[in-house]
């Protein structure tokens, strides 16, 4: 049986866009139920709304705090049954309402070798240090900023010409490639009752 997934995205949504070609092509089992966007006017709003995607969008300023948006994203997702959360450049730390309710089940992908450079503009990050390898981390999500147990990683050579946009475009064209395979063993390989327990 299809998983029923929830996509959290605050920007393009490249990423987005990856999961539900694959999810078309039908290697990875699941649907998208809903688009979760905290950027009334973000480009992957458009994304969803073509492939008629479900969105909900909210603006986490006229919240009074992240509980009470948490709480109302967490109804909503209760009502339609998701049973995993994909943070696709979701740039928003997950508080203990959903991480409680989605215990293992909150997956995150991180434009670096993590634990090297979390946060955010992790590409800027690696090319101000000057390093030689930077990469791509599936991982999953806990209080923490970038530091949940981590699921799957790649690495990419940043080469002296590197700029953030030939950088940002290698390291995103593994992304495409790598969340979805990741996103399909993660729904195929772990049986609910374990996840539950
Ligand atoms: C991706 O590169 C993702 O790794 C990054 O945001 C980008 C979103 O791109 N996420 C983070 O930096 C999380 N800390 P997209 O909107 O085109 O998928």
């Amino acid at each position: 049986m299809k998983k029923k997934l929830a996509v959290f995205a605050s920007g393009t949504g490249s990423n987005f866009e990856f999961i539900a070609k694959e999810i078309t092509k039908g290697t990875v089992d699941g649907e998208i139920e809903i688009l979760v966007c905290d950027k009334p006017g973000a480009e992957v709003i458009e994304k969803a709304e073509s492939l008629s995607i479900p969105v909900w969008t909210f603006d986490a300023k006229l919240y009074p705090s992240k509980q009470s948006y948490e709480t109302e994203i967490l109804l909503k997702l209760r009502e339609i049954g998701v049973e995993w959360i994909i943070l696709a450049g979701y740039m928003r730390l997950v508080g203990p309402t959903l991480l409680s309710a989605f215990e293992n089940r909150i997956v995150n992908i991180h434009p670096s070798l993590l634990p090297a450079f979390p946060g955010k503009d992790a590409i800027g990050q690696a090319l101000d240090a000057g390093v030689k390898l930077t990469g791509v981390t599936i991982h999953f999500v806990d209080a923490g900023m970038d530091t949940g147990k981590i699921i799957e990683q790649e690495a990419v050579r940043i080469e002296s010409q590197d700029d953030r946009l030939t950088l940002q475009k290698r390291i995103q064209a593994i992304e495409h490639e790598l969340f979805p395979k990741t996103i399909q063993a993660l729904l195929t390989s772990i049986p609910r009752e374990e996840i539950n327990s």
